[in-house]
């Protein structure tokens, strides 16, 4: 159900949830103030309860509302890069509600760049807090309609227009004077370090990791099978009687439905969610992807694909 933004502001004052469109994918927002909404947005989109949110804010100013830290790194960080496709991972205040922060001692803030959001962040005066808008473990939304598909008729909507970034942040955990990059985003590690004049901390497992990193995610109904060549691919496509295929650049198959994503990575990003949703709307039984090239600029592309075709061990 659409709604505009003064009935958005509305609902989400009074502890309704609300979709809401940020430049990478739809959020499912709530009040992040409000443990009784924050207990919603779990419910609808069956997420697990130790799987924190991300708080979204209008204003740099907000940050020490919620962080007992705002380091100069990170301060650099968000000069550089909010409002815009970065999640910042900072040590919690004690009183940060332990939903929202799924017992975590920090806390995830991005300052979303998006005018619809950024207009009901400051109408409504409120911190949303706002995972992607779509059940747990399935294609994340990038259209008020995938929202719709997803969590059904009665969810309201704030209509964006289509995702221009598509793919989730990039979210990086701050501790002083070090930094980690905790999920990949188009937000690149390059583009972060040059800002942070540091390479990031590599990734032990002393070190925390996003909690919501498991690797069953952003997985369409239908398997997914991916190659590494293009030959493999067409081989595949031969024998399959009723699959979907998924080329990098141009080309077709014959047997099959082809899609094609752009061969430019930030285009790609862009349209991958929903050329995924519509692969998986043709009922084939399976779908076959070629795997990106490698290259700074497809990583995320390349995580998020991997994750849809995770098959367990
Ligand atoms: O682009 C995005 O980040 C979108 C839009 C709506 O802002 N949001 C999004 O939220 O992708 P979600 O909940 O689907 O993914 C957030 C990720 C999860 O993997 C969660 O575990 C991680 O952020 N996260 C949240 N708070 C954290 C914390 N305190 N420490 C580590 N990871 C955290
Ligand atoms: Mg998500």
């Amino acid at each position: 159900m659409q709604v505009d933004l003064a009935q958005a502001v509305l609902l989400l004052k009074q502890g309704d949830v609300v979709a809401i469109p940020t430049e990478t994918v739809y959020g499912l927002a709530a009040d992040a103030r409000k443990d009784s909404a924050l207990r919603q947005i779990y419910a609808i989109k069956k997420r697990p309860e130790n799987n924190p949110l991300i708080v979204h804010i209008a204003d740099e100013n907000q940050v020490l509302d919620w962080a007992a830290e705002f380091s100069p790194l990170a301060q650099k960080l968000a000069q550089a890069f909010w409002p815009g496709p970065l999640t910042l991972v900072l040590p919690a205040k004690p009183h940060v509600s332990n939903i929202l922060r799924a017992n975590q001692p920090t806390i995830a803030l991005r300052i979303p760049n998006h005018d619809n959001t950024l207009k009901l962040l400051q109408e409504s005066g409120l911190a949303l807090a706002a995972p992607s808008a779509n059940t747990h473990t399935r294609l994340s939304p990038t259209t008020a309609a995938h929202v719709t598909a997803d969590l059904g008729e009665d969810m309201p909507v704030l209509d964006g227009g289509s995702c221009r970034v598509g793919i989730e942040s990039t979210i990086v955990s701050v501790e002083g004077n070090d930094w980690l990059l905790l999920r990949l985003g188009m937000l690149t590690e390059a583009e972060i370090e040059v800002v942070a004049l540091k390479p990031a901390r590599k990734n032990d497992k002393s070190l925390p990791k996003s909690p919501g990193q498991q690797l069953l995610h952003y997985a369409p109904k239908t398997a997914v099978e991916l190659f590494n060549s293009r030959t493999a691919l067409l081989d595949a496509a031969k024998i399959q009687k009723n699959c979907a295929v998924l080329m990098i650049g141009e080309g077709v198959v014959l047997n099959g439905q082809t899609f094609n994503l752009p061969s430019n990575p930030d285009e790609a990003a862009e349209q991958l969610y929903d050329i995924l949703h519509r692969m998986d709307g043709v009922k084939a039984d399976v779908l076959l992807i070629e795997f990106p090239p490698s290259g700074e600029a497809w990583l995320a592309i390349s995580d998020r694909l991997n994750r849809a075709a995770y098959k367990g061990d």
